[in-house]
């Protein structure tokens, strides 16, 4: 057993910072129980712990001094969740005018926000460019004429989206790094380097200055929950290697690189996770290293970290419904969520860690499959889990590292409400986003 486990009576790699086994069984988290959350809110119930985010904020930060850190707000967003970024000094990564929407509510500073997506609608780059955003990153040679027709596209600063053909060795749904998939220009095929012609083409265009946005830079992201630090190394020197041909072709030292995000984490036990700092030295040497033999200078870098900010610090609460024998030996347990609130299993096969919460366990453990309540058989939880062999009905359940790509993934499968996210601190919970109601869903349906 590690030392934090001894101290707080679970595995710190995948619980959240503030979560403490206590003695009577139930789990604490910012110093509230999860019975005495559930009691308040209801279930399912997701939890976040505001000191774990913070923590890993500055821990992105010191691991990569001056880079700028801009938070995947595609991770988990809310209102709540922006004003803790921005008060941490992070920017703001956002993929529709949805995301630029909650920013805006909290006048995330425009400057510091980031606006993706391979295939931006009008309204979402209409929304970018009214905003303000600090920078938009191309990812197609229709969106770069389209930006350089945009009345406001020249008061806006772009970069361009590379597939530097690194395999970072996650899901074939999660890779986005290499040729073949639908997102950014390829590097391999040449078109990086024409998106880059073009656009610096129009700088100068008949002698009339610039149209649409300058260009700051190149962008370029593997894909997400990767683990291999040396991929994100390649990826880099691939990078500053275009940086050098650009310059070579067209005099032009473009003064950013973003490295995009994707850094993995452990979901359950044992298994690898990004260390921050290993990842912030090996990528800014790699970096140093690169620029060094092109002759070029260091540019600033942007790192778009997001599982790895928010995912540990929720923990997701859900009532038992029902226990039944599983034909296969051991018990489905079935609780009140499911794949509306958690669909990675589903679309991955993303494994879990569960435990009972709320009161201690008897008759020691056994094989269970924690299963949700909707109408699909594969909808289920948590595969290869041990729970109490006592496990019944009303029992909590907690799952953690369930605070990215949860609430932001979810759906209303079977008219199903979402949850809730509450987060925790010192003692006391404040709601962030409220439960749904059947109002809410009957809001839409206007037929
Ligand atoms: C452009 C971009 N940046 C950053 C991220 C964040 O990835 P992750 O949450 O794995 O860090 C994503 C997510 O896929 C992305 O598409």
């Amino acid at each position: 057993m590690l030392a934090s486990e001894i101290r707080t009576g679970l595995d710190a790699a995948i619980w959240p910072a503030t979560a403490r086994a206590e003695p009577d069984g139930d789990v604490s988290i910012g110093g509230v129980r999860i019975a005495a959350l559930a009691a308040r809110y209801g279930t399912p119930l997701q939890i976040l712990d505001e000191e774990d985010v913070r923590g890993r904020c500055r821990a992105f930060r010191d691991a990569f001094g001056d880079a700028e850190i801009a938070y995947a707000g595609k991770a988990f967003l809310c209102r709540g969740m922006a004003s803790l970024i921005a008060e941490e000094g992070l920017s703001l990564d956002v993929c529709s005018d949805g995301e630029l929407a909650v920013a805006r509510a909290v006048r995330f500073p425009p400057g510091r926000v980031l606006m993706h997506g391979n295939a931006k609608t009008p309204d979402d780059l209409r929304a970018a460019l009214g905003y303000g955003v600090g920078r938009v990153v191309a990812d197609s040679f229709s969106e770069i004429a389209r930006l350089a027709a945009a009345p406001d596209g020249a008061r806006t600063r772009m970069l361009i989206r590379v597939a530097p053909g690194v395999d970072g060795g996650t899901h074939a749904a999660l890779t986005t790094g290499t040729d073949g998939q639908k997102f950014g220009f390829p590097l391999s095929t040449g078109a990086a380097a024409e998106a880059v012609r073009r656009v610096l083409g129009q700088h100068d265009a008949g002698g009339r200055g610039r149209r649409g946005p300058e260009l700051a830079g190149l962008h370029c992201h593997l894909g997400s929950q990767i683990t291999a630090l040396d991929a994100f190394e390649e990826a880099a020197r691939r990078m500053v290697a275009l940086l050098a041909a650009v310059r070579d072709e067209h005099g032009v030292v473009l003064p950013e690189l973003d490295l995009g995000g994707g850094f993995g984490v452990a979901y359950r036990p044992g298994e690898a996770e990004v260390d921050p700092r290993e990842l912030g030295e090996r990528v800014r040497r790699a970096v140093r290293e690169a620029c060094a033999l092109h002759r070029l200078p260091v540019p600033r870098l942007v790192l778009e970290p997001g599982r790895a900010i928010a995912a540990h610090a929720g923990v997701t609460a859900y009532r038992v419904v029902s226990v039944k024998r599983a034909a296969a030996g051991g018990v489905l347990v079935a609780v009140d969520g499911g794949m509306s609130d958690n669909p990675r299993p589903g679309l991955y096969g993303a494994a879990y860690t569960v435990r009972l919460a709320g009161r201690r366990g008897t008759g020691g453990d056994r094989a269970a499959t924690v299963v949700g309540r909707h109408c699909e058989a594969g909808d289920v939880l948590v595969r290869d889990a041990r729970l109490p062999a006592d496990v019944r009905p009303g029992d909590l359940l907690a799952v953690p590292c369930t605070g990215a790509y949860h609430h932001s993934m979810a759906s209303n499968y079977n008219l199903v409400r979402r949850p809730p996210v509450v987060a925790v601190r010192d003692g006391r919970a404040r709601t962030l986003v409220r439960r749904e109601t059947a109002e809410d869903l009957l809001a839409r349906d206007v037929g």
